[in-house]
């Protein structure tokens, strides 16, 4: 079965058992739309083609790390949105979780979310229980604090967050949990894996950047410079767009570089150029990645 396809059933299979009578209706319908509204699912096809270059011997607990990676990116997005943070009417081209089922939906279906990826994890645990517990601890700390997305979120509560920290923190954590997670689930040493994730999370944010100062809402599918309305701390005021582009090339040619000798390192170069092409705003994209 191809990654895309393991991907949206170990997501499906998660939305039907939170939907599952006596689920609140509105709640059940808000959680679907939280999950299955376009998403590129870069991070849970980053665990995967890390769990299939380590051999992906136990693929129920691959699919279960790839699936609870993203409902955990979803619920940060769903939260990020809402009045208190973005205040965003607009996410993947359509309408904001909130903005079509209200704030207090939009809240509990981010703490549904969360919830659901760690059953998700417990259920596929079963398989080979030794290795829950790395993963577990993985996959948490990349999202909570001290160090991971909700740390992340918080900095911008503080008055002069450091960009690298705040970054690494805020996009960084689940770039770098997807491919450790790919490892650990796969029982492999996730040492080599780290610095693919880690070059990969912060190019993300750094093409994150420059998109919303140069591309339009309708090429984004979501609100554009917010960055600069925010008063945000972002790799373009910090660089200009000349020198953020450049930290994007050197770092994606620095993630490909960072693939370790293995079986699976043709598909993960392919995964990473993939990226880079999908990522690289159009009128900034240099030969390579046009
Ligand atoms: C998008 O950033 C937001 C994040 C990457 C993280 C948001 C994290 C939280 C709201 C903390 C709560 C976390 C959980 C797991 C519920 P952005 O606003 O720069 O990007 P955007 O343009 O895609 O909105
Ligand atoms: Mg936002």
């Amino acid at each position: 079965m191809d990654t895309a396809t393991r991907i949206e059933q170990a997501l499906t299979a998660a939305v039907a058992r939170a939907e599952a009578p006596p689920a609140p209706p509105k709640l059940a319908a808000a959680v679907r739309h939280a999950v299955f509204s376009g998403g590129a699912r870069v991070r849970p096809q980053l665990c995967l083609a890390v769990a299939k270059a380590c051999g992906d011997d136990t693929p129920a607990m691959s699919d279960a790390a790839a699936a609870a990676i993203e409902m955990l990116h979803c619920a940060s997005l769903v939260h990020d949105d809402l009045p208190c943070f973005d205040d965003a009417d607009i996410r993947r081209g359509k309408p904001t979780v909130h903005a079509v089922y209200g704030e207090p939906l939009g809240v509990l279906v981010g703490d549904a979310l969360i919830v659901m990826a760690f059953e998700a994890l417990a259920l596929a645990g079963a398989a080979e229980p030794q290795r829950l517990p790395a993963l577990t601890v993985t996959i948490a700390r990349a999202v909570g604090t001290p160090a991971g997305l909700v740390a992340g979120q918080a900095w911008e509560s503080e008055p002069n967050p450091e960009l690298i920290a705040y970054q690494r923190a805020k996009t960084g954590a689940l770039f770098v949990a997807a491919s450790v997670a790919g490892a650990v689930a796969a029982g492999s040493d996730p040492g080599p894996w780290r610095g693919l994730g880690e070059r990969l999370g912060d190019a993300y944010q750094i093409a994150d950047d420059l998109r919303d100062a140069v591309c339009t809402p309708e090429e984004l599918g979501k609100p554009a410079g917010q960055d600069e309305a925010l008063g945000r701390p972002n790799a373009v005021a910090e660089f200009g767009i000349d020198g953020a582009l450049a930290r994007l090339q050197q770092l994606l040619g620095e993630a490909v570089d960072s693939i370790p000798d293995c079986p699976g390192a043709p598909d993960l170069q392919q995964l990473v150029l993939l990226q880079a092409k999908r990522l690289t705003p159009k009128r900034l994209a240099p030969a390579s990645v046009a």
